[in-house]
């Protein structure tokens, strides 16, 4: 928390996104002792809560909540089931499909979030932060027109843009402001900090994505000002939108690519940004334990110890060996900054 406020830290703190998942043997083994499809999982509080627990024994220094970002979906009448992939029965198409989508009580749909929160509050002690997350707007909005996850050229997503813009943005504002709810409603159950996913930004032009995605995410982050710390994710590293596009999201924090050193990013983003990320998820994936501690070194000594938070440029892929995680969270716990404490930002 004190890394998310911009102060000096003995060592960046640690955790990564998908933590919870894949390549996690003690999630394998429990996926495979129940007979949950994993929409039921995400439902059901104490194996949520028990899953979003278990990289604790890493030694990471928060935890994510078990759920996914096309959960709040289903009480707004869009439910995704996962075969492996996330599947909607029924495609979204034009927009009497998306005038469909309605407005629900958190409290009466989503219960099982406030649960899930309570029971990992209870069992992972009060002195680590949790987190809440969710997807931005034209991310779900993509998932909705494809119906599961978007190919790279989004046939049925550009097409409901360029045929229907204003219906396109009362969509993204109406799946904006359940996103501020819910979000709001996490951070009531006890999310100490929250990270909202644009994780098909790489996929739209740069003139799309200040069109239709920017907007919805300044909804979000302006109604969340003042209540906990926002962090941004958007994958751009391999499209065509510029890094410094981050910015009009109206953040607290941005979660940035491997294409840069966090010093380097400091440039684009300003001294003073507080910055997550950002070894390569392939390194980790494929490296050996000396190259991963060379490459987290680095990273760490980039950041500084002031206003970085140690991640992956992106979530653990899948196959990666769990000692490699293993691995990289306690070489950034044994890290210790030396010389003189730098400045607060
Ligand atoms: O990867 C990202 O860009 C993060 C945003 C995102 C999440 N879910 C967050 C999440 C996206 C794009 C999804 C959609 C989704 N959900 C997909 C397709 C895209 C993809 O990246 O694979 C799939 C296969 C799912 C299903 C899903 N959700 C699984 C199988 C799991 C558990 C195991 C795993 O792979 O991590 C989840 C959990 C999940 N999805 C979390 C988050 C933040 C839980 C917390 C965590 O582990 O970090």
């Amino acid at each position: 928390m004190r890394a998310l406020r911009g102060e000096t830290t003995e060592r960046p703190p640690i955790w990564l996104m998908r933590q919870a998942g894949r390549s996690d043997p003690a999630y394998r083994a429990l996926r495979a002792s129940t007979p949950l499809e994993l929409e039921q999982l995400f439902r059901t509080p104490e194996l949520a809560a028990r899953i979003s627990l278990m990289p604790q024994r890493w030694g990471v220094d928060a935890l994510i909540i078990f759920s996914d970002i096309l959960s709040p979906l289903a009480p707004m009448g869009a439910p995704f089931v996962f075969r492996p992939g996330p599947r909607l029965e029924t495609p979204f198409a034009g927009p009497e499909d998306f005038e469909t989508l309605r407005e629900f009580d958190m409290a009466e749909e989503m219960p099982h979030i406030e649960e899930t929160f309570r029971l990992l509050r209870r069992a992972a002690g009060a002195g680590i932060p949790l987190l809440g997350f969710a997807g931005a707007p034209l991310t779900l909005l993509a998932f909705l027109a494809e119906g599961g996850s978007p190919a790279p050229d989004l046939p049925r997503t550009r097409a409901f843009l360029g045929q229907y813009p204003g219906g396109a943005r009362r969509v993204l504002e109406k799946l904006a402001r359940m996103t501020v709810e819910y979000l709001n409603y996490q951070v009531a159950a006890g999310a100490c900090a929250f990270q909202l996913f644009e994780s098909c930004a790489h996929y739209f032009s740069r003139d799309e994505y200040l069109a239709f995605a920017v907007p919805a995410q300044q909804i979000i982050f302006d109604s969340l000002k003042g209540t906990a710390p926002g962090i941004f994710f958007a994958r751009l590293a391999d499209g065509h939108i510029p890094l410094e596009e981050m910015r009009a999201s109206g953040a607290d924090v941005f979660s940035i690519p491997s294409t840069y050193s966090i010093r380097e990013a400091r440039e684009i983003f300003g001294a003073s940004t507080v910055l997550q990320g950002n070894l390569d998820n392939r390194l980790l994936a494929l490296g050996s334990c000396d190259e991963i501690a060379l490459a987290a070194s680095a990273c760490i000594e980039s950041g500084g110890c002031r206003g970085h938070i140690f991640n992956l440029n992106h979530g653990i892929l899948a196959g990666t060996p769990h000692e490699n995680v293993a691995f990289l969270v306690e070489h950034v716990r044994q890290y210790r900054r030396t010389g003189a404490a730098a400045p607060n930002l």
